[in-house]
């Protein structure tokens, strides 16, 4: 398959120290990622984003998401989010396909 979500839930283990996702999913180090395909960034109520993340003007869609994540200081200087990044195209995909299962609570 083009798209592995379940591929992408075991991927989602790099990102769990930090984020939640899913039903009752709260604000941690990083903010909460239900329904993140589609929404503006900085947009979570109640997290403390930095200024770079609040103001960098991007909708997450799935060209924007794949090119955060794949160096997300290049894609938003000055972000607080310190992960190296996932460098899989493949998995970046399966990641997304993952991500794209939980919206907007
Ligand atoms: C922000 C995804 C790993 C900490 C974000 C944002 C996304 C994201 C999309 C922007 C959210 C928004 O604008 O609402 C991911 C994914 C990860 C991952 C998919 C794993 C592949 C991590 C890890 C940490 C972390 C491991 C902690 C070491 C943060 C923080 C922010 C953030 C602190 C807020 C950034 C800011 O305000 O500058 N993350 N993240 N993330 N993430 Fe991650």
């Amino acid at each position: 398959a083009a798209q592995d979500a379940s591929a992408g839930e075991r991927s989602f283990a790099k990102c769990r120290a930090c984020h939640q996702i899913g039903e009752g999913a709260r604000n941690l180090v990083g903010p909460e990622l239900n329904g993140l395909i589609g929404r503006h960034s900085g947009a979570v109520e109640g997290y403390s984003y930095s200024a770079a993340n609040k103001n960098s003007g991007l909708t997450w869609d799935e060209a924007t998401f794949a090119e955060y994540i794949k160096d997300p200081r290049t894609k938003i200087p000055g972000t607080k989010m310190i992960f190296a990044g996932i460098k899989s195209e493949k998995e970046i995909k399966d990641l997304t396909a993952f991500l794209k299962q939980f919206d907007k609570d």
